[in-house]
């Protein structure tokens, strides 16, 4: 049997108003419903991914939702498009306050058989990424005294991956990592860095990777009978991001409807 979704409870309105945020990988799945939401509690929003047309698309979204956003389509690995990024931001809204990154990516061929490429590739997007961006924003945070940085890792960052390979389940390890050490750096500057681990979320990343069939024999195995929903990855994120989570930080949260219960 599937459980049902739940509808998400509305945002607390304006709860973010003050606040600039750059979500990445927000073209789609989890991103994009991150940067959504941000939005909706009052945030300005910087929306980027590698796709133009997908980070120019939920720019539009969000302001047709009668939120705040600009879009800045590139590669979060390049450490020459980040500054571009962040510098953007500071010219169009002001300083940064919290940094969401989304962007990743997921390959599975087997360590055997891993062309040096692949493992790069999948590590610069997913690790080296998280830091470009984060060395990046960090001082802006600094200055104005208050800072949120939430990385996407996964439940393959603390156990191994379900569809991706040893590349991808490293690669998510050492977010957790980059995200406690962080967060011990910057905790004196009230800047709090804490992760997400999702299990198995309904996105393309997941619906590229396995067909319905394989899906649903794997959802049978959750205690919560179903994928999650991005909006749900969204709202922890969206808490995270918030005053009521300021105690909280260098902390990898699982949301997986409990398929990993550690
Ligand atoms: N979907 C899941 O079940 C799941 C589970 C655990 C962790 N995650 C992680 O959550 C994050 C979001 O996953 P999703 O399922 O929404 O993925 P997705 O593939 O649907 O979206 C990822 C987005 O990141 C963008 N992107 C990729 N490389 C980029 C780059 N170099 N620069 C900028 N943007 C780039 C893509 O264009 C895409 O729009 C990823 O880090 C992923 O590894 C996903």
């Amino acid at each position: 049997m599937i459980s049902p979704a739940p509808k998400m409870p509305e945002a607390i309105p304006n709860e973010l108003s003050e606040r600039v945020a750059i979500v990445t990988g927000a073209g789609r799945g989890m991103g994009r419903a991150v940067a959504m939401r941000l939005a909706e509690s009052g945030a300005s929003v910087v929306v980027n991914d590698l796709e133009p047309s997908a980070a120019a698309e939920t720019a539009e979204s969000v302001i047709s939702a009668g939120g705040i956003a600009m879009a800045v389509a590139g590669d979060i690995s390049d450490s020459t498009f980040v500054d571009r990024l962040v510098g953007s931001a500071a010219e169009e809204y002001g300083g940064i306050n919290i940094l969401v990154n989304a962007a990743g990516i997921l390959r599975r061929t087997a360590v055997i058989d891993m062309p040096e490429a692949e493992w790069d590739l999948v590590m610069n997007v997913n690790l080296k990424g998280t830091f470009l961006t984060s060395r990046a924003v960090l001082k802006s945070m600094r200055r104005s005294g208050w800072g949120r940085i939430v990385n996407f890792s996964s439940t393959a960052g603390k156990t191994t991956s379900t569809l991706g390979g040893a590349h991808y389940t490293a690669s998510k390890h050492a977010v957790l990592g980059l995200t406690r050490h962080m967060a011990m750096e910057e905790a004196s500057h009230s800047i709090t860095v804490n992760s997400i681990c999702p299990g198995l979320i309904d996105t393309e990343m997941v619906r590229q990777e396995i067909d319905t069939d394989r899906i649903n024999r794997y959802i049978e195995g959750f205690p919560i009978h179903r994928l999650g929903e991005p909006s749900e990855a969204a709202e922890l994120v969206a808490f995270l991001a918030s005053d009521r989570a300021a105690y909280i930080t260098g902390q990898g949260f699982d949301i997986s409807g409990g398929d990993l219960m550690v």
